[in-house]
């Protein structure tokens, strides 16, 4: 796949035609990539439709080991899922409880819900870190579920101890790595770490580009590995989908340039929000395949939204992860920026923002995150 970088990042100061009527939406609400499914995987599935008579025999085996040797580690350290919900669930019917960080991942709490789990809440700091000392607020009992980088933060945690403090503390910590390998500076998965209490949750979603097959696995020791498969559904992984993960697998080539497409694209997102007259305060780069936007006040991010849809284009408004104000957008292909460029024009006129105004004062927002531009 390649991009023309040029193009697309040479443009914020572009004028875009203020019209796009007839466009089919945009979905940027669920941080899907805009990486097509890998060619491997579709291959795979197609010469396999003729088995979907069958239930997925040896099948199960056959992804398990595909994941193991693409992440170094055992056969039996690797349990399949379906998504992340059957991770949480599985984790949360071994635990009973569950602690989780706000802004956080909306997944695990609905999980928790779901399954009437009792969960905490640890609200991070202004800077989107765990506070000093955080771990004495936590329920010694309960899984810390947590993703790294951080969903709708798009951040990760600055300390080096707080993997350590976390397992000394709970009974069951499970670090999300779903956006480890868009990160930009390099982050080491947490796969080859020994404790018996840790469990990574691998995501095939985002950097295998396979959302809709709902697959992921998680990795620990072979005991609390071998007590979570106890719970599990009967095959509650499909046969395509496991062609699929198979397939993709074969094709590692494909996800360095899937991941190495939305660390191009990333910027040219944030620029987009960060240009739009007079509807962000701040715009933020994330190590996610999303970008962050902070909503001035006077528009209001529900507004805007609200705004958004109306025309077509579907954002995530960030009050549901605890961070009201935000607005997520997630990082998808290069047409789409002028699209979403478009979109918040139309935004401008309609919510008023181009208007002339008074001065705001500066942003209050954390500054040792990569603001792309300031108060605007
Ligand atoms: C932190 C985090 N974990 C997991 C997922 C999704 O996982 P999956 O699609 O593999 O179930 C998402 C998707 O947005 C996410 O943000």
């Amino acid at each position: 796949m390649t991009w023309d970088d040029d193009a697309l990042l040479g443009g914020p100061d572009v004028v875009v035609p203020v019209s796009s009527a007839g466009d089919p939406p945009l979905f940027l609400d669920y941080c899907e990539t805009g990486v097509s499914p890998i060619p491997a995987a579709v291959r795979r599935v197609h010469e396999h439709a003729h088995e979907l008579n069958h239930y997925p025999r040896g099948l199960c085996d056959h992804a398990v080991r595909a994941i193991a040797a693409a992440h170094g580690v055992s056969e039996s350290q690797v349990l399949l899922t379906n998504g992340v919900d059957e991770a949480t669930d599985l984790v949360l019917l071994e635990a009973r409880a569950l602690t989780c960080v706000t802004p956080g991942f909306v997944g695990y709490w609905e999980r928790a819900n779901a399954l009437d789990v009792a969960a905490t809440y640890l609200p991070l700091t202004a800077e989107w870190e765990l506070p000093e000392q955080w771990w004495h607020a936590a329920h010694p009992g309960s899984a810390f579920v947590v993703a790294q980088p951080n969903n709708p933060t798009g951040s990760s945690f600055g300390s080096a101890t707080w993997l350590d403090e976390a397992l000394a503390m709970f009974s069951l910590v499970v670090v999300d790595e779903t956006y480890r390998l868009v990160a930009d500076a390099p982050m080491r998965s947490c796969v080859h770490r020994e404790e018996e209490n840790l469990l990574t949750f691998i995501s095939l979603s985002k950097a295998y580009g396979l959302a809709g097959v709902r697959v992921g696995a998680l990795v620990g020791s072979p005991p609390i590995i071998e007590r979570l498969a106890r719970r599990k559904r009967f095959y509650s992984i499909d046969n395509l989908a496991l062609h699929a993960v198979i397939g993709a697998l074969e094709d590692p080539d494909a996800v360095a340039s899937a991941t190495a497409a939305v660390k191009r694209l990333r910027p040219a997102y944030a620029r987009a929000i960060a240009n739009a007259v007079g509807l962000f305060a701040e715009a933020r780069m994330t190590d996610c395949t999303f970008v962050l936007g902070r909503v001035h006040e006077r528009i209001g991010a529900h507004r805007l939204v609200t705004e958004l849809a109306a025309g077509g284009v579907m954002v995530s408004d960030c009050a549901i992860s605890g961070m009201p104000g935000w607005l997520r957008v997630g990082v998808t292909d290069a047409a789409t920026i002028t699209k979403l460029t478009r979109a918040l024009q139309r935004c401008e006129l309609a919510l008023g923002a181009d208007q002339p105004r008074r001065s705001y004062g500066p942003t209050t927002a954390p500054a040792r995150r990569r603001s792309v531009r300031g108060a605007c």
